[in-house]
């Protein structure tokens, strides 16, 4: 007797996962749901993004397309995020539609305004740097006036990799047309400059039942705005990572995310830890875990969002880096550099599918080693080899 076939339509799979988004974060998650069949699903507004390249399965349709967006969770155990940019208004209606919205409306507020995010922290009592709203040009002024100069602009909304974010050194440098929102509501908010002797990050994973675990904390470097590269763990005091550790760990609480979180914090050349930001889904400070920690962030992510116990985060290795590949511009062809980057031994490439231009982050390369320098200079022989001409 010949074995029954397996009909592949008849097949269901551990779960059934919709991601908005299909940047390199969705990539990476797909190839995550691949492992633990989860059926992951990603909404795309182009077939070439990322994760559609990768081969997941995928409709299209914009963050902001209700039609879209309610046809795509249809039969979802869950809906999740690779990026920020589902309006509010629209993840109350989903979450109208009796499919669990993780992280929740409520949390995913703090990664989308950073004005609400700073006011939030801000009064929960966490360390935040000096900030003021802006409506225009003289909140500016007259924050720099209590403060001093430098000081930084940053808009409310929609920036990342340091788009959105000047330092402002003068008077004379203030744009001029610093006006409000949509909502009526500030558009900008405005920061003392900290005088920075590192910048962390902490991944935290949390459960819906608030089950937590933290990742081991990363220094990440970063160059006009954007991560260049990061190590873990960082040369600190270690008292320094243990109030990383422990403010990630609270913020994210006090926050009520669920999924994987990373916290961004700020270390003064006084010493202080400060909580700068919160990217409520996998994050680049993240990148690494895939070969360097016990459970990668985007398996982390898929656990945490279905309520499903949490992996062990520990470094598998004394210390991991991770270079971010960053196109100066489209004469730059990183796959073509493949083979040659291969022959580094230990250095592990991940390319996104994703056009040469300028200023783009169109891959990564993580490594192991025994110290972080050596592991960072693992990945950056790579790196190099993958951005020459
Ligand atoms: N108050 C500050 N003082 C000194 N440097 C700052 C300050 N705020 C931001 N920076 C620098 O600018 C970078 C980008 O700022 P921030 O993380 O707020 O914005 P972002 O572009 O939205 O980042 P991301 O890409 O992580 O979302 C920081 O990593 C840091 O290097
Ligand atoms: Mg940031």
């Amino acid at each position: 007797m010949s074995a029954p076939r397996h009909d592949p339509d008849q097949h269901r799979g551990a779960a059934r996962v919709a991601m908005v988004g299909a940047g390199q974060l969705a990539r990476m998650t797909h190839q995550a749901a691949v492992d633990l069949d989860v059926e992951l699903r990603v909404l795309a507004t182009s077939p070439d993004e990322p994760a559609v390249l990768a081969g997941a399965p995928h409709r299209f349709g914009g963050p902001g397309d209700w039609e879209a967006l309610s046809a795509f969770v249809a039969g979802a155990d869950v809906v999740t995020f690779d990026h920020e940019l589902v309006p509010p208004s629209l993840l109350r209606r989903l979450e109208e539609l009796c499919v669990p919205v993780r992280p929740a409306p409520d949390a995913l507020v703090f990664a989308q305004d950073k004005l609400h995010a700073r006011r939030a922290l801000g009064e929960a009592g966490y360390p935040v740097p000096a900030f003021a709203p802006v409506e225009g040009r003289d909140d500016v002024l007259g924050f720099a006036a209590g403060h001093g100069w430098p000081v930084v602009l940053k808009a409310r909304r929609g920036g990342y990799d340091g788009r959105g974010v000047t330092v402002l050194a003068a008077a004379a440098e203030v744009p001029g047309d610093l006006g409000t929102d949509g909502d009526g509501g500030p558009a900008w908010l405005v920061e003392a400059h900290l005088d920075l002797a590192a910048e962390l990050a902490v991944l935290v994973a949390r459960r819906p039942s608030g089950d937590a675990v933290a990742y081991p904390v990363v220094q990440t470097t970063q160059v006009a705005g954007i991560c260049r590269h990061l190590v873990s763990p960082p040369e600190l005091p270690p008292a320094t990572l243990r109030r990383a550790e422990e403010l990630a760990l609270e913020v994210v609480e006090t926050i009520g995310a669920t999924g994987v979180c990373a916290v961004e914090l700020f270390v003064t050349s006084a010493g202080a830890v400060l909580v700068n930001e919160v990217a409520l889904r996998p994050h680049n400070s993240g990148h690494a875990t895939i070969e360097a920690n016990l459970t990668s962030q985007f398996h982390q992510h898929l656990r945490a969002v279905l309520d499903w116990p949490l992996g062990p985060t520990d470094l598998v290795a004394p210390a991991a880096a991770m270079v971010n590949l960053i196109t100066p511009d489209a004469s730059v062809h990183p796959a073509a550099n493949l083979p040659a980057a291969l022959a580094v031994p230990g250095a592990r490439v991940h390319l996104y599918a994703k056009a040469s231009r300028p200023g783009r982050k169109v891959g990564h390369v993580s490594a192991l080693g025994p110290s972080a320098t050596e592991a960072l200079a693992l990945a950056s022989e790579a790196a190099a080899i993958l951005l020459a001409r």
